[in-house]
C-alpha cells in the first residue's frame, strides 16, 4: 500500500517498521492542553474524507490512553518547531515542545496518509487510514524559511495568497514575506495618507516584454487590501504558524507614493504610478521632515496590522540622482556632517529603525542597507553583490537570510535558474565569501518572487512551483540528508497534491532544461518577461 513515503521535506530522522497502523470507526485523539487546535487540524482532515468522526478529547493525563488513539502531548527537550512522532502498532504519539512543533507533525501524518487525504471533494470517503509504522524525529535547520510575494508589480489578490500560505505551511515554511508597496503600485490602504491606495494603487497601463521593451498592453492594472483583508490573511497564516512580514519600500522603489504624494520627492514635480519596469530616478527626499513622517505614519498603522513585530524596510536600488541635486538633501548633508549623498540613506534607514525600536519592532531589509553602516539588530536579506559587508555584518553578530539571486528568485525562468540549481543552493556553503564562523547567524532562507512579467494566478504557481518546495527542503532537512534525485521523486508526489488544493505547478519535464548551461545569465532578464502560454 504505502511502498513509497513521499515526505517533503525530508525529516531530520526516521525509522520505518514493518506494518501498518489503521485509522477508523473508534480512533480517537487526545490533545493535551495547549494542542487541543493542531489534533484539531488533525481531525477536521480526517473528518473531511472519512465515514468516521474522530473526535478530540482532552488529555487530563490521568490514565494512559488505550486503543487506537493518536495523543498530542508536550514535551520540553523537543527543539523549537520540532516534534516526535511515533506510529506504533496500537496507536499514534505526537510530541512537542510547543504548537508549531504539533502543526508539523500533523502534517508529516497527512503526508503519510497518502494524496487522498487532500481530495477536498472525495467521489467516495474512506472507511480507514493505513499509516506506515515510522519513528519521526524533526526539526527545521534554520529559524527561517520563506518566500517573497511582490504585490506592488501586480496585484494578485487574498485567494491567491491564501493559496500559497497553505502551501508554505504544508511543506513547513513559516515566513511569508508580503511586498506591499513598489513603483507600479501601493498595495494596503492606510488610514492617515488615504491617497496611497486612491493614486497609488492603480496605473494605466503596464510594460510587456522585457526590461527596457517600448511594448505596452494598454490595460490599466490595480488593487489594494484594506486593512480587514490584511488582518484576515495575517489570521490565516497565524493558524498555520506562518509569520507575515510586511514590506513597505523606500526610499527607493517608491513611485506610487510618491504619485500619490508629490511632495515627499525631492522635485516635488507630479509623478504619475509607473507603467515600466527598472530602476527609477525619483525617490522619496530625505531632506524634508514630512517625507520621514510620512513613512513614520505609514509604518505606525502598518505595525498595528501585523503582530510579528518584524517589518521589512526595503532599501533596495536606490539610485542618488535626485538627493544629489535637491537643496532640502544637501541642507540635510551639511547639518549631519555627511560626505556624499548615498549617507543619507543610511541616515533615513537608522532613523526609521528608531522609530520602529520604540514599539517594540525590529527592521528587515535588503542588503543595500549595510552600505552605511547599521548596528546588529538589523536583519539583513542578502541577494546580490555586497558579500563583504554582509560578513561583517554577520561578524558584529547580526544574522541574515539569504535570498541569492541567481538560485532562489522564482520569477526568474526555468532556463536561468532550473530546480537543482535552486535546490542545491545552500544558506551557509554557496557564498563563498560567508566564513564557518558566521554560520550560526544565518537565520534562514527566502525565495522572493518579483511580479513584473507575471500576471496571472496560473503564471505565478508555474513560476513558484516547484521551485518552492526545494526552498522548503533546504530550511528544513539536514544538508547530509538532502539528495536530489529523491527530492525529484518526492516533488512530484507533493505537485499531484498541490494540482488537488488548485495549485498547477511547471511540469517536471520542463524544469530542470538540459541545454540551460550553454545561456549567458543575464540573458534571463531578457527571457524572463517573454510571453508564456499565459
Ligand atoms: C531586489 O531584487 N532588488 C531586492
Ligand atoms: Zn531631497
Amino acid at each position: 500500500m504505502h511502498t513509497n513515503i513521499a515526505l517533503l521535506p525530508l525529516p531530520a530522522a526516521m525509522e520505518r517498521d514493518d506494518g501498518e497502523l489503521v485509522l477508523g470507526e473508534g480512533t480517537r485523539i487526545r490533545a493535551v492542553s495547549g494542542l487541543e487546535k493542531e489534533a484539531g487540524a488533525l481531525s477536521d482532515a480526517l473528518g473531511l474524507v472519512s465515514t468516521f468522526a474522530v473526535p478530540v478529547e482532552a488529555d487530563e493525563g490521568s490514565s494512559p490512553a488505550a486503543g487506537n488513539v493518536v495523543t498530542f502531548h508536550l514535551d520540553d527537550h523537543i527543539p523549537a518547531e520540532g516534534y516526535r512522532l511515533d506510529v506504533k502498532g496500537e496507536g499514534i504519539t505526537v510530541a512537542a515542545s510547543g504548537p508549531p512543533g504539533a502543526f508539523y507533525a500533523v502534517q508529516t501524518l497527512l503526508q503519510l496518509l497518502g494524496p487522498a487525504i487532500d481530495d477536498p471533494a472525495p467521489e467516495r470517503k474512506e472507511e480507514a487510514w493505513a499509516v506506515p509504522r515510522v519513528r519521526i524525529l524533526d526539526q527545521p535547520r534554520f529559524a527561517w524559511r520563506g518566500f517573497m510575494l511582490d504585490e506592488g508589480r501586480h496585484f494578485h489578490g487574498k485567494a491567491a495568497v491564501k493559496k500559497l500560505i497553505d502551501a508554505m505551511a504544508r511543506v513547513k515554511m513559516n515566513r511569508f514575506h508580503w511586498h506591499l508597496t513598489d513603483d507600479q503600485g501601493w498595495r494596503v490602504a492606510v488610514d492617515s495618507y488615504p491617497r496611497l491606495v486612491e493614486v497609488g494603487s492603480k496605473r494605466d497601463d503596464t510594460q510587456v516584454g522585457f526590461y527596457f521593451s517600448p511594448m505596452r498592453n494598454g490595460k490599466p492594472h490595480g488593487g489594494y487590501y484594506s486593512k480587514q483583508d490584511v488582518r484576515e490573511v495575517v489570521a490565516y497564516a497565524a493558524d498555520r504558524h506562518v509569520t507575515v512580514v510586511p514590506e513597505v519600500e523606500f526610499p527607493g522603489h517608491c513611485t506610487a507614493a510618491l504619485a500619490a504624494y508629490p511632495e515627499v520627492s525631492c522635485t516635488g514635480e507630479p509623478v504619475a504610478v509607473a507603467t515600466s519596469f527598472g530602476i527609477k530616478k525619483d525617490v522619496l527626499c530625505i531632506g524634508k521632515e514630512r517625507a520621514l513622517e510620512l513613512v513614520q505614519g505609514v509604518l505606525d498603522e502598518i505595525v498595528e496590522l501585523f503582530p510579528s513585530r518584524l517589518v521589512h524596510v526595503g532599501g533596495d536600488e536606490t539610485p542618488r540622482d535626485r538627493w544629489r541635486e535637491c537643496p532640502d538633501c544637501r541642507a540635510r548633508m551639511t547639518t549631519e556632517a555627511m560626505k556624499e549623498p548615498g549617507e543619507l540613506q543610511g541616515y533615513f534607514t537608522r532613523r526609521i529603525q528608531a522609530h520602529l525600536a520604540r514599539k517594540g519592532v525590529s527592521i528587515v531589509g535588503w542588503n543595500e542597507i549595510l552600505e552605511h553602516g547599521l548596528d546588529a539588530s538589523v536583519v539583513v536579506q542578502y541577494w546580490l553583490r555586497h558579500a563583504d559587508a554582509l560578513v561583517g555584518h554577520m561578524a558584529r553578530g547580526g544574522k541574515v537570510v539569504m535570498s541569492q539571486y541567481l538560485s532562489l528568485y522564482l520569477n526568474h525562468d526555468y532556463i536561468a535558474t532550473p530546480l537543482r540549481k535552486t535546490y542545491d543552493f545552500d544558506p551557509a556553503f554557496s557564498i563563498k565569501e560567508v566564513p564557518e564562523s558566521c554560520h550560526a547567524n544565518i537565520e534562514g532562507i527566502e525565495a522572493p518572487l518579483w511580479s513584473e512579467w507575471i500576471r496571472t494566478e496560473r503564471r505565478l504557481f508555474w513560476q513558484v512551483f516547484p521551485r518552492l518546495l526545494a526552498v522548503a527542503e533546504t530550511g528544513w532537512t539536514p544538508r547530509d540528508r538532502k539528495d536530489y534525485a529523491s527530492f525529484r521523486d518526492r516533488a512530484r508526489a507533493c505537485s499531484q497534491r498541490l494540482a488537488v488544493w488548485g495549485i498547477e505547478g511547471a511540469p517536471m519535464d520542463v524544469v530542470d532544461p538540459p541545454w540551460y548551461r550553454r545561456i549567458a545569465w543575464p540573458v534571463h532578464l531578457f527571457i524572463e518577461g517573454q510571453g508564456r502560454r499565459y
